[in-house]
């Protein structure tokens, strides 16, 4: 594993809870195993807290720009990567 023992991205982002509709800030860490790992706080991961919830990332595809948001929905008329059909 090239990446052994290595953080692949770590940083605050926003996510949308469903139950009450609201915005919540959250510390993301990815380690090698490539799985995302959120937390309440950079400091519960400090803590080594267990992460408020994981995604296995295996099978998705990375977007980096609106630009390529856009293009793969032009380009996808009716079927995203990974879809079921
Ligand atoms: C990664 O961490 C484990 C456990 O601490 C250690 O045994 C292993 O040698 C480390 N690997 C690298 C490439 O540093």
């Amino acid at each position: 594993i090239p990446l052994e023992n290595k953080s692949i991205f770590s940083g605050s982002l926003f996510h949308y809870l469903e139950e009450n509709k609201k915005w919540r800030n959250r510390f993301v860490f990815v380690p090698d195993n490539y799985n995302l790992n959120y937390y309440d706080s950079k400091a519960a991961h400090e803590r080594h807290l267990h992460p408020k919830g994981t995604i296995n990332c295996a099978g998705y595809k990375v977007l980096t720009s609106m630009e390529q948001y856009l293009d793969l929905f032009s380009s996808s008329s009716s079927s995203l990567p990974g879809e079921r059909r």
